[in-house]
């Protein structure tokens, strides 16, 4: 479900026109429709706030747009946040997230970065690593403060997904095998400064099939009544993220978020503990495109390539994932022709959709490449020296430019033109 649609053949996101942005803030930029966004994160929440003890914690996962704006309509949302880093963690915090919705994954956090969440008093940090609460407890003794902890296990589950994307085998970097739980709990009570208080689970991104997820609770289950034997207080169990969405219009094979949620009911019931989600993509994806416009049509073989101004540098997600997102002309078109994408980079990868039976494409025409609002505008660089794209978070019938088009002089802000030498001159 988007708010992106056809009125008088013209695609519209809520009710502006993407001919209207492309005219006024240029191409290629991001377009968020925020009535899309609130609505996944409303449909999202009440879908699992009936799990566990029944106040769970749907922390959205930063990682998948971290636009402040867009973070700010979360915030409103009364979303909390999953984040990997000390930046996101101040992204959250000044898009109004308040720190006890905050909990902190990834497998490595510096010293600075754990202090910083210490500080901002962070509702739980989850360990990858035996290594990490040994660090954690040295800062938090530091600093007279005490950290609620989780460690995230690695159930040795295969998820289904693109290969890049899975999280939750043996062989991934993520996460700790269940054979060495209960030590790790063991040395964690130990630790001066830590407070144990749950276990989280993260199998991967894009799953559109609900049998992994509930493998892997199950398998989290299990552990969580081992812990308890053990006298480890477990009272939160984080679920992670992962919920696939749609890329292709119309493909009903990704669970609803209702679907997603009878089954962590089912899975967790008798659990006694609060539930923490850590959604990304399923609250974002499908509330952006990126609009871009053709450049040319030149021949090629075996189909014509249509030469975008958008490339891998903005979308990365087709280079590194094999990614399909659908493309659509912004004013419908009746004829079609089996054509290739391609942005400007120059990179054989750098092709956002190959050989589809698209909407005949001419120079100048728009172009909507979709389900583009998560790990999209987030994943661009500057690649070829291109600025990374303006975004727009569109309302009702208004839009906002939320992040200005880079130009050169950002591209270059941290160059050092004449180098200052430092050390002994031979
Ligand atoms: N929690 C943890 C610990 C994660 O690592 C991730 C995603 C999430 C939650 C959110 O997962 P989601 O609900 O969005 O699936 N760049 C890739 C996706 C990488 C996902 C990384 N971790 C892509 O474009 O497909």
């Amino acid at each position: 479900m988007n708010h992106f649609h056809y009125l008088a053949g013209e695609m519209h996101c809520e009710s502006v026109a993407l001919s209207r942005i492309a005219a006024d803030v240029g191409t290629p930029t991001y377009v968020y429709s925020s009535a899309t966004i609130e609505r996944h994160a409303t449909v999202f929440r009440d879908a699992v706030k009936d799990c566990g003890c029944g106040n769970s914690l749907v922390a959205y996962a930063v990682k998948a747009n971290t636009t402040g704006a867009l973070l700010k309509l979360i915030a409103d949302c009364g979303l909390g946040a999953d984040i990997v880093s000390g930046g996101e963690l101040i992204r959250a915090r000044r898009a109004g997230i308040p720190a006890d919705k905050i909990v902190y994954s990834g497998v490595g956090k510096n010293l600075d970065e754990m202090e910083l969440a210490l500080r901002e008093g962070i509702y739980q940090f989850n360990f990858e690593s035996e290594e990490e609460a040994e660090m954690l407890s040295r800062v938090a003794t530091r600093l007279g403060m005490e950290a609620r902890v989780a460690f995230r296990v690695n159930p040795d589950v295969e998820a289904g997904t693109h290969a890049k994307i899975s999280t939750g085998g043996a062989t991934d970097k993520f996460g700790i095998p269940a054979h060495r739980i209960i030590p790790a709990y063991r040395r964690a009570m130990e630790l001066p400064g830590l407070k144990v208080q749950g276990i989280a689970v993260h199998i991967g991104s894009q799953l559109t099939d609900l049998e992994p997820l509930r493998l892997a609770y199950q398998e989290l289950g299990r552990m969580i009544a081992e812990l308890r034997a053990e006298e480890v207080p477990i009272q939160v169990a984080d679920l992670g993220g992962g919920l696939g969405v749609p890329y292709v219009a119309g493909d009903p094979s990704p669970p609803s978020p209702e679907d997603y949620g009878r089954m962590v009911a089912e899975v967790t019931a008798g659990w006694d503990v609060r539930l923490v989600f850590e959604p990304g993509r399923v609250i974002v994806g499908n509330a952006g495109v990126l609009l871009t416009r053709v450049m040319l049509v030149k021949e090629g073989q075996p189909d014509p390539f249509v030469v975008v101004d958008a490339g891998m540098n903005d979308l990365m997600r087709p280079a590194m994932y094999d990614a399909w997102h659908d493309v659509f002309a912004v004013r419908q078109q009746s004829r079609r022709r089996r054509s290739s994408i391609v942005g400007p980079v120059c990179e054989s990868s750098d092709v956002l959709a190959k050989s589809r039976d698209v909407e005949e494409a001419h120079e100048g025409d728009l172009l909507a490449i979709m389900t583009a609002g998560a790990y999209g505008a987030v994943m661009a660089s500057n690649y070829n020296s291109r600025g990374r794209p303006a975004e727009v978070l569109v309302r009702g019938g208004e839009y906002a430019v939320i992040r200005e088009r880079e130009t050169l002089d950002d591209v270059v802000r941290n160059e050092v033109a004449e180098p200052v030498w430092t050390g002994e001159q031979r």
